[in-house]
């Protein structure tokens, strides 16, 4: 058994947990609003995971937690742990260091104390001195220190983390984490058998998701560089013992569409979702979400939509307009659910309410930096 902590977008905790109780996991710990999770499980579970999950960011095995005051004492603590079991002795690690709050030194400082003490255990213990390689290391030793809390551990996932899907050949200036998508399809409850439509689909990562996760494809499928398990000798039966199977779709028709008023984005989706693999699970159509009722002559039963924030161009009114339009057409389409996600809360709460919305919950969530919230609202 091993310990493990998984980063994820912060506020996405509960919709993680959902999906981390598929897997054989015992969930000891959740920092709520902090993305991260604390859990027990086999070596073929971290692989598992590592493959499968569509909401966790990294995979942390950890070696060790411990409250620290001083730079010497992550010196000492760092240096009391035993590395060979997953470092070979011809092996090149890196430290990759992050902290959160005040502290008379910054993370350079934490990473080459820790550093030295990772080379100084191993030289110890098997009478070798490790090499550091800053760029393409075959072992990341991950550091993180939140107020005096020292957290040690081995990536399992690497510098590419599981966010970054391969399939991204459109950049959309505004696109979705999809991790932050995927929380928020198991935030709706929809499944497969149902219709969704995302009608401000931008590079159509909500659609794509969603198809992904109803073809059962994982998302791993699509990464530009290997798993940092790959490796790691501890991981390497499970690797081999991944069957071919797993990885091949079978899932039901789908009844999924994405729509955008920009034939830019349209076509970009289009791209994305035919390097996913699942272009003809997804409908795409260039349109206005204030005129889905002229365009459409059916219903959906879910909605999973990112509105533009109007960070860098609306106007509020424009904005209050903008997402008028997407819930007085959502309010006469939709069947069971819409879950959204923005910056500007009061303008879509407002929206949502006039429309006749009933709100479920509301609750917040970073996009990167951004503060945002997720909303869920059941149509009138
Ligand atoms: C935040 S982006 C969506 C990004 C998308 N989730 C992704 O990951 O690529 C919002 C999108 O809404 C689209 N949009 C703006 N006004 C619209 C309207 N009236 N009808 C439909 N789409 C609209 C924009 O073109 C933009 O692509």
């Amino acid at each position: 058994m091993l310990n493990v902590m998984a980063t994820l977008p912060p506020g996405l905790e509960e919709e993680a947990c959902k999906e981390l109780r598929r897997f054989n996991v015992k969930i000891q710990e959740v920092r709520r609003l902090r993305g991260r999770i604390f859990f027990e499980c086999h070596e073929s579970e971290v692989v598992r995971l590592n493959y499968w999950s569509r909401c966790l960011e990294r995979i942390v095995v950890l070696l060790l937690r411990c409250e620290v005051e001083s730079l010497e004492e992550i010196y000492r603590r760092v240096r009391g742990v035993e590395f060979s079991r997953w470092i070979d002795s011809k092996q090149s690690f890196a430290i990759r260091a992050s902290r959160i709050g005040s502290h008379p030194y910054t993370s350079m400082d934490i990473a080459r104390e820790a550093g030295r003490a990772v080379i100084d255990s191993y030289l110890s213990s098997k009478g070798v001195r490790l090499r550091v390689d800053l760029d393409e290391p075959d072992v990341i030793v991950r550091v993180y220190q939140v107020k005096n809390e020292l957290i040690v551990g081995i990536d399992t996932t690497g510098d590419w983390a599981l966010h970054k899907r391969g399939y991204r050949v459109y950049d959309h200036p505004a696109a979705l984490n999809p991790c932050i998508a995927s929380a928020m399809i198991i935030a709706s409850n929809w499944k497969p058998s149902y219709s969704l439509i995302d009608p401000m689909c931008g590079g159509g990562t909500i659609p794509i998701e969603a198809a992904l996760k109803g073809l059962n494809i994982p998302p791993a499928r699509f990464r530009r560089k290997p798993l940092a398990l790959s490796k790691l000798k501890v991981f390497q039966t499970y690797l081999e013992a991944f069957s071919a199977e797993e990885f091949c779709p079978d899932g039901p028709m789908l009844d999924i569409w994405g729509l955008d008023i920009s034939p830019k984005h349209v076509a970009g989706a289009v791209q994305n979702s035919k390097a996913a693999g699942v272009d003809k699970a997804i409908k795409f159509l260039v349109g206005d979400v204030a005129r889905l009722k002229k365009i459409f002559d059916r219903g959906f039963d879910f909605s999973v939509v990112n509105p533009p924030y109007g960070l860098r161009s609306s106007s509020p009114r424009a904005l209050t307009r903008l997402y008028n339009g997407l819930a007085s057409s959502m309010a006469k389409l939709l069947e069971k659910r819409l879950v959204t996600i923005t910056h500007r809360v009061g303008i879509i709460r407002e929206a949502l309410l006039s429309n006749g919305f009933e709100i479920e919950f509301e609750k917040p969530v970073k996009h990167g930096d951004l503060p945002c919230w997720v909303l869920s609202a059941k149509p009138p």
